[in-house]
C-alpha cells in the first residue's frame, strides 16, 4: 500500500479497531494507518499530560513521517485530554475525536434516564461535563467510569468471569435506576456487546459512535477535495511494544490476519 494520503487512527489499543472497522465499509476506497500504543496503555487511569504527551507523538509520527491526510482519535480518552492540543499545534488539518453518544441518546429515550459507561478519565473530563451540559439538561444521566474493561478487551476476554463480573459492578446500578439507554463511552466496549447486552436485557438501546465518526471523516475529505473514490483501500498498523498476545487479539478483532510493525516512539 503506498502510505502516502492514508487517514491516520490512534487509540491507546485495539479499542479503536470497533471505528476502523465501520470506517471500512463506509470508506472502502481509503488507505488507513492505525496506531495502537499498547505499550503505553490503559489511557483511562494516566494524568492529562501523560495523554497529551502521547497523542503528540503520535500525531507528528502521522502527520510528518506518513504524511496523513487526516486524523481520527478513535479513543475517548484521548480526545477529552488531547484534541484541544492536537487541534492548536495543527490548526489547518482534519482531526476528528469520538466522544460519548450523549445527544442521539437523549434525544431518543423515552423515559430519559440514560447510562454512560467510559475510563474513568472520560467520565470526569470537563468535554464530557460540557456534552452533559449541552445535550443532557432534561434527562438524568447515570455516568460511571469502569477501571479494568480496557483490559480485558486486550487480553481477549470478551466473556470471560472477570469480564462479566466487571460488567454487572458497573452496570447493575443503572439497571437498578431504570435506564433506557446505555451509550458506550470508550471505544473498547463494542467488543463487549455480547456481554453488555446479556446484563443489560433486551430492552435498553445500546449506542455508539462508529457510524457517526466515519460519516464524519466521509464528509470531511469531502469538503477538502480528498476523498478517493476509486480503488481498493488497504490498512497498515502500527503498535508500541508489539508482542504476539498483542498480535493474536489484534487479528480476533479486526477479524483477519494482518501484519504489524513496531510503533518505535518512546
Ligand atoms: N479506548 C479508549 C477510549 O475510548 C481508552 C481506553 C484506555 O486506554 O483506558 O477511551
Amino acid at each position: 500500500m503506498t502510505e502516502e494520503y492514508a487517514v491516520g487512527f490512534f487509540d491507546s489499543g485495539w479499542g479503536g479497531l470497533s471505528i476502523l472497522k465501520t470506517a471500512r465499509q463506509t470508506l472502502p476506497h481509503e488507505n488507513f494507518i492505525y496506531v495502537a500504543d499498547c505499550g503505553f496503555a490503559p489511557y483511562g487511569d494516566r494524568s492529562h499530560d501523560f495523554i497529551v504527551e502521547r497523542a503528540q507523538k503520535i500525531a507528528d509520527f502521522l502527520f510528518n513521517q506518513k504524511h496523513v491526510k487526516a486524523l481520527v482519535i478513535a479513543c475517548n480518552t484521548a480526545t477529552a485530554e488531547a484534541i484541544d492540543t492536537l487541534r492548536k499545534e495543527r490548526p489547518e488539518a482534519v482531526i476528528i475525536g469520538v466522544e460519548p453518544a450523549i445527544k442521539p441518546a437523549v434525544l431518543s429515550s423515552q423515559n430519559k434516564r440514560i447510562g454512560m459507561i467510559s475510563t474513568t478519565r472520560t467520565a470526569r473530563s470537563a468535554r464530557y461535563k460540557n456534552l452533559v451540559e449541552r445535550f443532557g439538561q432534561n434527562a438524568s444521566i447515570f455516568s460511571c467510569g469502569c477501571p479494568g474493561l480496557m483490559d480485558c478487551v486486550e487480553a481477549g476476554e470478551f466473556d470471560s468471569e472477570k469480564t462479566m463480573g466487571l460488567l454487572q459492578r458497573y452496570l447493575e446500578p443503572m439497571i437498578h435506576e431504570h435506564i433506557d439507554s446505555l451509550v458506550l463511552g470508550c471505544t473498547h466496549y463494542p467488543f463487549l456487546l455480547t456481554s453488555i447486552r446479556k446484563i443489560v436485557g433486551p430492552g435498553v438501546q445500546i449506542y455508539e459512535p462508529s457510524l457517526a465518526v466515519s460519516l464524519h471523516l466521509k464528509e470531511c475529505l469531502r469538503k477538502i477535495g480528498r476523498l478517493n473514490t476509486q480503488g481498493t483501500g488497504h490498512e497498515r498498523f502500527y503498535v508500541s511494544k508489539l508482542n504476539e498476545q498483542r498480535k493474536s487479539v489484534a487479528c480476533r478483532l479486526w477479524g483477519q490476519a494482518t501484519p504489524f510493525e513496531e510503533l518505535g516512539i518512546n
